[in-house]
């Protein structure tokens, strides 16, 4: 690989999935896409770069920026968003919401699916205390690949055995020969859809709950702050955004507050300065050839 096909797949893949890279990262996308130029026939990532240059490769490019993404996760990952679930939010949401019986949840970056049905798990874990309330949990992720898998919600040996206690894998999963899927009751608690966190978003509609977490981590500042505006729009006035344990808004945002002794919990700042036209969404030349 050239420089100049480093600085070509860097633009890019900011550009398409807002991936900031450093300048040396050449490593990194040596090892994700020169086994990717092999399965397209191409001996090398400069071959790679050629034919997506030349156009018609929109296939190639989104296989490309699919590669390019980090999709590990497990379950009830790094526990304590999972503790504020059950002790802060949602026993906040369930008196707020009694009269309307209803709760969405958005898991903006959900991989293979560990998180969303981590979520669903401590929702169902509630019993009669949400019988009759209409739940939704909406998976989304960049990347088709991923979305597949979390749909199946068939997991690995190795994956049920990372964060998962042992009661809930008897109790919501079915062995089949050396994989365990998630019973249907669970899968039928989340909706899964492509999106990317560049593009709007507000058709989704409005949440209790954004979990968006570990994948602001690989955005430059300019595009978390344009993120946490339009999350702040999509999230109630009294709903929560759940960040990862690297990610935080202080210094890059005031749409949001931290929820006071809650480490990774914010909540909308009602009193925020918005800032007028500035939405951090990607050019419109980009979304039309992301959306392809
Ligand atoms: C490291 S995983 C985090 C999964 C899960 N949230 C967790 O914390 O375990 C990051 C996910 O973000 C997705 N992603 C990367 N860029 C994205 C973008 N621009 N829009 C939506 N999802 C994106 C990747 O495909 C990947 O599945």
């Amino acid at each position: 690989m050239t420089p100049l096909d480093y600085e070509f797949l860097r633009k890019l893949l900011k550009e398409r999935s807002g991936l900031d890279l450093s300048a040396d990262k050449q490593y990194l996308v040596e090892s994700r896409l020169v086994p990717l130029a092999r399965k397209a026939g191409l001996p090398g990532i400069t071959e790679l770069v050629v034919k997506m240059k030349a156009g018609f490769a929109e296939a190639l490019t989104a296989e490309v920026v699919e590669a390019m993404t980090t999709n590990e996760t497990f379950f009830f990952r790094d526990k304590v968003p999972f503790d504020h679930l059950k002790d802060t939010m949602l026993p906040a949401l369930l008196q707020a919401r009694a009269a309307r019986r209803s709760l969405r949840i958005w898991c903006a970056a959900s991989s293979t699916g560990q998180e969303p049905y981590s979520i669903a798990m401590c929702l169902k874990g509630l019993g009669p205390a949400v019988a009759g309330w209409k739940i939704d949990i909406v998976a989304t992720d960049l990347s088709q690949g991923v979305l597949e898998k979390s749909k199946a919600g068939i997991f690995s040996q190795f994956e049920v055995q990372r964060g998962l206690p042992i009661q809930l894998l008897v109790k919501h999963f079915t062995q089949i020969g050396d994989m365990w899927q998630l019973n249907a009751d669970i899968r039928s608690m989340v909706q899964h859809r492509q999106l990317n966190l560049l593009q709007d978003f507000s058709h989704l509609g409005t949440f209790d709950i954004v979990f968006c977490r570990n994948v602001l981590i690989y955005f430059d500042q300019d595009t978390k702050a344009g993120i946490f505006e339009r999350l702040s729009r999509v999230v109630e006035s009294d709903g929560f955004m759940v960040l990862g344990a690297a990610e935080s808004v202080v210094g890059i945002s005031d749409a949001f507050k931290p929820y006071p002794e809650r480490r990774g919990l914010y909540r909308p700042n009602g009193t925020r300065n918005v800032k007028p036209g500035f939405a951090g969404i990607m050019p419109p030349k980009a979304v039309a050839l992301a959306a392809r």
